[in-house]
């Protein structure tokens, strides 16, 4: 039986179950039910995510409808619904590692900002940075970002924008010290916005890509080929697999140094 758990036991958890071939869903549930006391409600995870939002079709297994939570991570909490928003509580690990590596005095951009967990893990783990700005288009994620903002009392340090990439970014073109770009399927297509919003002389990106075991190769072969294209310089200094989707596919993360003018 594999199930992630959202949620603290304050709030209350949502457990979403995955399901092998002859495993019984409804027995499944309430046996975590039973181990987990916190759970309030179990989801069965009924098909990939999908579409602009990255939701996961779920379907209530058992337990409360109202599945609303506050997840807690490395000492900051985020109120979400998983029905409603993307949120992997598997990534913890991935947002300190980003953390960590942010200095005093940067301006940072997330693209594709979802509750908020990259921006907020960024301000906590970096009190000294100037400015962290995310941007999502999913009105949901934006109202739970917006509260997690506050909740987390970075008012001060992170500015959640609604909207398209597209709409956004170009304003705030040449301003970042650095860019994420946490969106692995199809993070490629917005490369010139990520690139643009660099400021110069050097910029750091973090791309996420998704594939097989090239992955990593074909990830540094399209952002080379969209810098040269923007007349920039690019260098691959790192890269991670984030996590498994299936035995031979990974999303992954590669950073890169621009070097600009
Ligand atoms: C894979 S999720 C990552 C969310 C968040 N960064 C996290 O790690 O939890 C990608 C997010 O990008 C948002 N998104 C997709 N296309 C977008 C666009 N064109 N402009 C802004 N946000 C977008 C989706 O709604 C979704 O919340």
């Amino acid at each position: 039986m594999r199930f992630d758990l959202i949620g603290s036991r304050e709030s209350g958890a949502v457990a979403i179950l995955y399901v092998g071939e002859g495993e019984d869903p409804k027995k499944a549930a309430e046996e975590i039910m039973r181990r987990h006391r916190h759970v309030k409600s179990v989801l069965l995870r009924i098909g990939p995510r999908n579409g602009t939002y990255r939701l996961r079709p779920l379907v209530l297994l058992i337990g409360d409808e109202d599945t609303e939570v506050i997840h807690k991570e490395h000492g900051y909490r985020l109120k979400l619904d998983p029905t409603k928003v993307y949120f992997s509580p598997r990534e913890a690990t991935e947002r300190r590692l980003i953390a960590e590596q942010v200095s005093p005095g940067e301006r940072v951009l997330v693209m594709f900002a979802g509750v908020g967990p990259f921006a907020i893990a960024i301000a906590k783990f970096q009190p000294k940075v100037k400015e962290v700005v995310g941007v999502e288009i999913n009105e949901s994620a934006y109202k739970y970002f917006v509260e997690n903002v506050r909740m987390n009392k970075v008012e001060g340090k992170v500015k959640p924008i609604l909207g398209d990439v597209r709409d956004v970014c170009p304003s705030m073109f040449g301003t970042f010290n650095r860019v994420l770009m946490p969106l692995p399927k199809g993070a490629y297509e917005f490369l010139d916005l990520g690139l643009m919003s660099l400021k110069g002389p050097k910029g750091i990106l973090h791309f996420y890509y998704w594939g097989g075991e090239k992955a990593h190769q074909e990830a540094i072969t399209m952002v080379g080929q969209k810098a040269r294209e923007l007349g920039l310089r690019v260098e691959p200094l790192f890269w991670r697999r984030v996590s498994a989707y299936s035995p031979r596919k990974w999303k992954i993360r590669v950073d890169f140094r621009v070097l600009i003018g």
